[in-house]
């Protein structure tokens, strides 16, 4: 046990740790502040452990990775390999450091962000998240999994637990009712496009809702077509999605067909639709994980606006930053 001292009072009035100042655990300290299974350490991380390794061997090696001879090495083996600071601490076992060097060196644990998927209407006083479980394998095939969403999907549904949560105003603000919109979320994009087809959902019940286009992008029908009888249900007897609203659910399996199918495909299909709609006054929103898909699909409005419109190449990228000035057209992307 011991006691965390802030030193500057006001930065910290808002810490989740330890704000009474009661001795805490060293493990609870370390769980919630220092990301020792998820970050690669630093250079510098290196060049400390050397000075408390007691192995000779350990202590050349770790010599070499903080030299500038070894920064390459030092490189494949710890930024490309995304090795934790446990496993560094694993593989040069006779290194004492002592915590408060540990404090001070490991990088602080960051927080996610997650969309929120649910209408507060549909849904009072809860927030429902759709997160993907990342993994990836190293140049070196070891498994990673992403540190947040794998102990997320660890939990136990029956059990409480306490999680410490943040609401910030995202950059896709909430639709009014008469808006049409045009919508476009792959993957864990779709998140915000479920809340939004929620809230019209209830909307609907007291009066009329604009029209709904929703583009969805997954890898494969079979395995990662997410919420997949929610949005067939709205495309159907008036629901908001339906054709009878003038709204319409489409999809991109990309890994169905030996060539990939992305929402920007789907899209140039519908051009037609996508051009009466945004001449109707629509907004375009954009949600995703790709780092290129925002980009990719900036540039398949911009081909059907000048397919459909007949305007200038020019005039078709500046209708898009028209779009963008006006509040309608709104991205939230992440990698
Ligand atoms: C505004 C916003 C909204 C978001 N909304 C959602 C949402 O609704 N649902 C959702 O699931 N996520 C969402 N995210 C992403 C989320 O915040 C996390 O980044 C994600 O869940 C991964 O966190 P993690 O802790 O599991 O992974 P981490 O431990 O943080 O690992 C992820 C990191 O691993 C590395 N990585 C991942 N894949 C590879 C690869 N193939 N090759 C090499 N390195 C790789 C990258 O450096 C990546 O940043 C959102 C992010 C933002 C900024
Ligand atoms: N293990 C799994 O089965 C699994 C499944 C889903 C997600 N995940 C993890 O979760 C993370 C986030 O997943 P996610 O569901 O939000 O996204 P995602 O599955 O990575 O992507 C969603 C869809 O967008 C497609 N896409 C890729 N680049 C695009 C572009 N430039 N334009 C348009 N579409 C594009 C993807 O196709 P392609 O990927 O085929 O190119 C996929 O069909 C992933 O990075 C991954 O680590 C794992």
């Amino acid at each position: 046990m011991f006691q965390v001292q802030p030193n500057d009072i006001q930065k910290c009035s808002d810490s989740s740790i330890n704000s009474s100042r009661d001795p805490i655990k060293i493990r609870t300290f370390v769980e919630l502040t220092m990301d020792v299974a998820s970050a690669s350490p630093r250079r510098y991380f290196f060049e400390v452990m050397s000075f408390f390794a007691i192995a000779e061997h350990e202590k050349e090696r770790l010599q070499y990775f903080a030299s500038p001879e070894g920064r390459d090495d030092l490189y494949q083996y710890n930024q490309k390999e995304r090795r934790t600071v446990l496993e560094v601490l694993e593989d040069f076992p006779s290194v004492q450091m002592p915590f408060e060097w540990l404090v001070q060196l490991v990088p602080p644990l960051k927080t996610r962000s997650f969309s929120i998927a649910s209408s507060l209407s549909a849904h009072p006083n809860q927030v429902h998240l759709t997160v993907s479980i990342v993994s990836w394998m190293t140049p070196f095939k070891r498994k990673r999994c992403g540190l947040c969403s794998t102990w997320l999907a660890g939990l136990d549904p029956q059990k409480k637990v306490h999680i410490p949560v943040w609401f910030y105003r995202g950059s896709l603000p909430p639709p009014p009712t008469s808006l049409p919109l045009i919508l476009i979320g792959p993957g864990t994009g779709c998140a915000p496009f479920h809340g939004f087809v929620e809230e019209r959902a209830v909307q609907s019940v007291s009066g009329p809702t604009a029209p709904v286009l929703f583009f969805f992008g997954c890898r494969n029908e079979a395995s990662d077509f997410l919420y997949r009888d929610f949005w067939l249900f709205h495309t159907q007897s008036s629901g908001v999605l339906s054709e009878e609203k003038g709204g319409g659910f489409f999809v991109a399996f990309s890994r169905d067909q030996p060539q990939k199918v992305y929402v920007q495909h789907k899209m140039k299909e519908e051009s037609q639709r996508i051009w009466s709609l945004l001449s109707a006054g629509a907004a375009v929103y954009i949600a995703g994980s790709s780092t290129k898909m925002p980009a990719d699909v900036s540039s398949a409005l911009e081909e059907i606006i000048l397919k459909e419109s007949g305007i200038p190449k020019e005039s078709a990228a500046r209708w898009l930053r028209l779009l963008e000035k006006d509040g309608r057209y709104n991205v939230e992307a992440w990698s």
